[in-house]
């Protein structure tokens, strides 16, 4: 069937979709309206029926709408049960030394174990990535590899791979080129090489609160102190609590996550990039920019990044394969910005090169448009799962939770009653073969404890629905 493109180039029925789904979301159309007819939707646009049955489809599959025998669609999204988002928060803005270690343990020891329903997934599961096309290109570079790849490459990286990523750069309006680029063995090495560069032991780091784990345990690990800064679950880190600390702090290092951070799923706007940057550039402090999830954005177009705007070369921006395609293929970069020669020493020292074979077979996945074609239907997937989440907490999860709403990745973070601690009710659904990640496991100071994050990188199924019931039921007798 042939997909048209109205005059702004974007799909005529994604074009409609979004109208609808509009005012589904301001309320115009509400809970159990009846939404106009296949043939009276065609007159008006002036498209053809099919076009508008695309349209209905897309809304179904975010469970916007649903059709009712013999009787057309109808709308299923309740806007006034929808979640409220939690507010900014309000960290102490101490130099905390520490770590988080044993419940990370916890976590990667039930990975493997497929009877959970595993709201605590950091990558996507195996239905949605895909591994044949994979695997025939893992098995074709092997045979066209001299050795069939067993050699050492060299320790920038794979001259192939690093081209295809400086090539995407232009989707956010970048303009790197290979030789800008080093291949790590996934972003948290990129992390690692990132923080030895700039740090040493007992300097001091700012991050977002809520932060990923990893970068506590890194910074933990260099014996690093951080300070974690108000963050908005919607715009991500509090520009202006940052400038009031630099005017009473020495700081190291910054480490963002501008684009879809994990836990929040926050989106920096790119003003405040452009600000942080401006902010970095008068300090001289580097800015370490993870941006592992810049390209799941459920939006119209890839956001910026940090990187955009520094012409210092004090921003260095990081990613990986692992939250698109293969975690275990172990396969990121850094663009080190002023900071390369020191990177690659310590690529040098720490690990020499990068397993040469995986390199390459995602430069060939990559060349060939196979990669678009997923990333598509993944960041389509994962907003429709987003929303039928935030549903789904919406009908079982107490009255007075709040949810951050994600324009992008595959995680919510969702804040309840301060009488429920997540980690006891962690304990009680682990019981009931539900797990997802409690809040404290994001920062290292005393808060979060009523928090956690859920991850929907799965296929949505009647399991995650009856798990998210599951979790609602025994946070309200927590209550
Ligand atoms: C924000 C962020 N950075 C880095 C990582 C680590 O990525 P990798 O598996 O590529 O080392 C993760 C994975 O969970 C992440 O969420």
């Amino acid at each position: 069937m042939e997909i048209k493109k109205s005059r702004k180039n974007t799909f005529l029925y994604l074009e409609i979709a979004q109208k609808i789904e509009s005012q589904i979301y301001d309320g115009v159309l509400a809970t159990g309206d009846k939404l106009p007819s296949v043939r009276i939707l065609k007159n008006e646009y002036g498209v053809s029926v099919s076009t508008i049955l695309q349209a209905y489809y897309h809304l179904e599959s975010k469970s916007l709408v649903e059709p009712r025998p013999r009787s057309g669609y109808y709308v299923v999204f309740c806007s006034e049960n929808r979640p409220e988002d939690p507010e900014k928060t309000n960290p102490k803005q101490n130099a905390v030394l520490g770590s988080v270690t044993d419940m990370i343990i916890d976590f990667y020891h039930h990975l493997s174990n497929k009877s959970l329903v595993n709201l605590s997934l950091g990558v996507p599961s195996a239905e949605l990535l895909p591994i044949a096309k994979l695997n025939k290109t893992m098995h074709e570079t092997i045979i066209k590899l001299p050795a069939g790849g067993t050699y050492y490459d060299n320790i920038e990286g794979s001259e192939n791979l690093r081209r295809q990523i400086a090539q995407r750069t232009l989707l956010w309006g970048g303009n790197l080129v290979e030789s800008d680029i080093v291949i790590t063995a996934g972003c948290t090495n990129a992390l690692l090489l990132a923080l030895m560069a700039v740090t040493k032991a007992g300097d001091t780091i700012v991050v977002e609160s809520p932060v990923f784990f990893g970068i506590l345990q890194l910074a933990n690990t260099l014996k690093l102190r951080v300070i974690e800064l108000p963050t908005d679950p919607n715009y991500g880190l509090d520009i202006g609590a940052l400038k009031n600390l630099l005017k009473v702090k020495e700081i190291n290092a910054i480490v963002l996550i501008p684009n879809f951070s994990n836990p929040t799923g926050s989106l920096m706007p790119d003003e405040h990039k452009k600000e942080i940057v401006s902010i970095i550039q008068q300090h001289q402090i580097p800015l370490i920019e993870d941006d592992i999830c810049g390209e799941i954005y459920y939006g119209k177009k890839r956001p910026s990044t940090c990187k955009l705007y520094d012409d210092s070369g004090l921003v260095m921006w990081l990613g990986s394969f692992s939250k698109t395609l293969a975690g275990g293929y172990r396969i990121g970069w850094i663009a080190p910005g002023r900071f390369k020669s020191d990177i690659m020493k310590l690529k040098l020292y720490l690990s020499s090169s990068t397993t040469t074979i995986q390199q390459e077979a995602i430069a060939g996945f990559l060349s060939t448009g196979r990669y678009d074609y997923h990333l598509r239907n993944l960041r389509h997937t994962f907003h429709a799962n987003s929303l039928k989440y935030i549903r789904a907490i919406g009908d079982y999860f107490p009255k007075d939770t709040l949810v951050s709403k994600p324009k992008g990745s595959f995680f919510l973070w969702v804040e309840l009653n301060k009488k429920i601690k997540t980690k006891t009710l962690y304990e009680r659904a682990k019981k009931c073969n539900v797990i997802f990640m409690p809040g404290d496991i994001f920062t290292l100071q005393d808060q979060y404890h009523n928090c956690m994050r859920l991850s929907y990188a799965m296929e949505w199924s009647d399991e995650i629905e009856n798990g998210l019931k599951k979790l609602g039921s025994l946070a309200k007798e927590m209550m």
